[in-house]
């Protein structure tokens, strides 16, 4: 039988996603709704095994729906990787009769959710998707990957101004170390004449042919978004073996967005996304369900188990690759 859920600790954990906090918000006023006590662990595993653990009220997360960010901050825990890490956090948390615990993150956390589900099952985990890197099967979005995606067009847009009045093509490189998602979007949002992903394999022939194509047709500047795990190396190698075949640009120049990516104000979808996956979890918990991953699939809260939430891989959307392909002609 379930245990009764009385005490729930909540806490952020890998990258930082704009959309968390309004995640922490909605968990917060839900327990609140509920008469359950909530807790705020820092920087993710780290502060759990630090016992760094403290009580929030309902007003510690009034004018946090707007920020970018995690109030709760954020950290990648290598101690969590150990049994000894693992154990010292399961003690801290029974010192504070902590019955059950949110945790959002990417895949990372979620491998350190199953872990620590597996070995000590006598506290409850729902996991919720927080990474702008929208790879998390179980769910069709991933809370910060629509801001991130926001920012990268936006930046995309003044590249373009600055792309055409010096006939320049622009490698515009975007995160995703193991997906596109951020890349697709970006190029499908951002007008790009090409886009290079982790999911499939392209030469500088490939990019070169597109090039030349555009250019026949008086197409005197561009942009190529690549992602970070593209499978032909890094942007600035790309760039040079691009430079050394091609000469109907000005001049070939490199961008990486980098980290404007992951910060600044959620976009309303990610704040909405983030509200309804966070009032879900709390509701999970006090139904007894553990050990899944909180998601949206066709508008609905979905719960995925960890252990396919994090094996399983999400399959970027072919027809929306072969379209992006198409219109970057
Ligand atoms: O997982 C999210 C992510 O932003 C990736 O897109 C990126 O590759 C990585 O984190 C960067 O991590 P860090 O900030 O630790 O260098």
């Amino acid at each position: 039988m379930a245990k009764d859920i009385k005490r729930i600790a909540v806490f952020t954990s890998g990258g930082d996603a704009p959309g968390m906090n309004a995640a922490v918000r909605a968990i917060v006023r839900n327990a609140f709704n509920n008469d359950l006590h909530i807790y705020g662990i820092m920087r993710g595993y780290e502060g759990m095994i630090d016992g760094n653990i403290k009580r929030l009220e309902t007003t510690d997360v009034s004018n946090v729906i707007h920020r970018g960010g995690t109030v709760l901050k954020t950290a990648r825990s290598q101690r969590f990787t150990t049994p000894e890490g693992r154990r010292q956090a399961y003690e801290n948390l029974v010192d504070n009769d902590i019955d059950a615990l949110i945790a959002i993150g990417g895949n990372g956390t979620l491998t350190g959710a199953l872990q620590f589900i597996t070995e000590y099952p006598d506290i409850a985990i729902i996991g919720l998707p927080g990474t702008i890197d929208n790879d998390l099967y179980g769910t069709d979005f991933t809370i910060g990957f629509d801001t991130a995606v926001n920012t990268a067009v936006q930046a995309v847009d003044k590249i373009r101004d600055t792309a055409d009045s010096h006939n320049r093509l622009f490698f515009v490189e975007v995160m995703g170390r193991h997906s596109g998602f951020i890349a697709l979007h970006t190029a499908i949002a951002g007008g790009a004449g090409g886009v290079l992903i982790p999911e499939e394999e392209s030469s500088i022939e490939d990019v070169i042919k597109l090039l030349k194509r555009g250019a026949k047709r008086a197409k005197l500047f561009s942009i190529v978004i690549v992602a970070e795990g593209n499978q032909m190396g890094t942007v600035y190698d790309i760039a040079k073996h691009v430079e050394e075949r091609v000469d109907f640009y000005d001049d070939i120049k490199v961008t990486v967005i980098g980290h404007l990516q992951r910060g600044g104000s959620p976009s309303a979808f990610d704040r909405v996304l983030a509200s309804i996956l966070g009032f879900a979890s709390v509701e999970a918990l006090l139904e007894g369900k553990s050990g899944v991953m909180a998601g949206i699939r066709n508008n609905n809260v979905h719960f995925t188990p960890f252990e396919e939430a994090i094996h399983k891989s999400k399959p970027l959307n072919k027809d929306l690759l072969r379209m992006a392909h198409i219109l970057a002609q």
